[in-house]
């Protein structure tokens, strides 16, 4: 650690030296390859890889910035969210949800693998490219904030190399951060580690979700809990305004009523639930899936048995189970952990 340390420090310092001998170096804007230190996302083994982008690599000082603008109401100054900071709205304790009556609000838990952001992925790419959406758009980030501001400057140029700050620069510290918002350390993970044990009614609820039983996992697979995909699962039968989901952005008869598979990590804290959070409970939404299922032609095949037309419909007692083993995927880890908070 110390020798790696010292490393890269003396590489600071060369980058120092000969920038600073450079004539034709930039006055202002510093190294342009800034002694960073690189961190890797600390995940399980069974965790797909995750692609992360040439031009942003994850380093330690890139997650601190990124941290500090996340917990910052300095970054709506001037916008339309006035004295909000991103964490006024997404609390980690909720695994950064938005504790809100009548709005379901998709977790930032692993969202490094997400391809597609909103409900209705409405902005595609990478986190960068939601990042941008949120700076530019929610937040209409005045940059001259932070260029003015006495410590901003120097933590972008250490981290991005950058002092200029524009909204893409906002965007790419907001990135890194989300990108360590990992959560792999449920009751369930440890199961799976072999590190802990889940209670019969857990296992019960378990075996539900993973077989044809509940069917569950076809969309909200392993390790993920979410294919990161769009379906229909039929909450309504007839769909306008927000309940098109995944329509509104393709136009594509199929994606009516389509929207983005939600993780079920941490799953008990995110209440309400669905797009629209039109159910309060766990319960209430084991209740649909057994039995409320409503059809239309683009309802996904997987919500009613092969030929059949008729939904799962589950006893009392296998509802039960399913919401069982929906607690054990809650990460007290992730939701307690200091670094992941405040840094103010
Ligand atoms: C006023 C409350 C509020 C503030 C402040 C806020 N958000 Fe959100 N955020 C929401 C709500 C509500 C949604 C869900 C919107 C939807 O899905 O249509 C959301 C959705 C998101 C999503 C999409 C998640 C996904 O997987 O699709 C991301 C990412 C996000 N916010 C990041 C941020 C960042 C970064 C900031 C700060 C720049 C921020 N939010 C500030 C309320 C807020
Ligand atoms: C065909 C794919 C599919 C299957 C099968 C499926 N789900 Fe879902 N699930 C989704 C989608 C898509 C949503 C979000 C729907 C919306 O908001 O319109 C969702 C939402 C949820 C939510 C609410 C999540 C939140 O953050 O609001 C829970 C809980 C849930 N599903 C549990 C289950 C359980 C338990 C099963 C098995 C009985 C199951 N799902 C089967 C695709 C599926």
């Amino acid at each position: 650690m110390s020798g790696g340390k010292a490393g890269v420090l003396l590489m600071a310092a060369l980058v120092a030296l000969v920038a600073g001998c450079s004539k034709d170096a930039p006055l202002d804007h510093g190294p342009m390859v800034p002694a960073t230190t690189p961190l890797q996302l600390d995940v399980p083994a069974y965790f797909p890889q995750v692609d992360i982008p040439a031009d942003n690599p994850l380093t330690v000082e890139g997650v601190a910035l990124g941290r500090r603008l996340y917990y910052d109401t300095l970054l709506s100054l001037h916008g339309p969210r006035q004295g909000k900071a991103c964490a006024s709205c997404h609390h980690q304790d909720r695994a950064f949800t938005v504790p809100s009556p009548g709005t379901g609000v998709l977790s930032h838990a692993n969202l490094a693998w997400s391809t597609h952001f909103l409900w209705d992925g409405r902005v595609s790419g990478k986190l960068e490219d939601v990042m941008r959406f949120e700076v530019e758009d929610f937040f209409q980030v005045d940059v001259q904030v932070l260029r003015s501001h006495p410590e901003y400057p120097g933590l972008f140029r250490k981290a991005l190399g950058t002092s200029e700050i524009t909204s893409g620069d906002v965007a790419k510290a907001l990135a890194q951060w989300v990108r360590r918002l990992t959560s792999s350390n449920s009751r369930f993970d440890r199961y799976l580690r072999y590190e802990g044990i889940l209670s019969a009614q857990e296992l019960s609820g378990m075996n539900l979700f993973f077989t044809e039983a509940g069917d569950c996992f076809h969309c909200h697979g392993l390790p993920l809990m979410t294919d990161n995909a769009f379906h229909n699962i039929g909450l309504d039968s007839v769909f306008t305004g927000a309940n098109a989901g995944r329509f509104a952005v393709t136009g594509n008869p199929a994606d009516l009523g389509a929207f983005k598979t939600p993780t079920l990590r941490n799953i008990a804290l995110t209440a309400p639930y669905m797009h629209d959070g039109r159910f309060q409970t766990l319960e209430q939404v084991m209740d649909f899936y057994s039995g409320g299922v409503h059809r239309s032609p683009s309802l996904d095949p997987i919500m009613t048995k092969p030929g059949t037309g008729i939904t799962i419909g589950m006893s009392p007692q296998q509802k039960a189970d399913l919401v069982a083993f929906l607690h054990s995927l809650t990460d007290e880890q992730f939701i307690t952990d200091p670094a992941l908070g405040s840094p103010f």
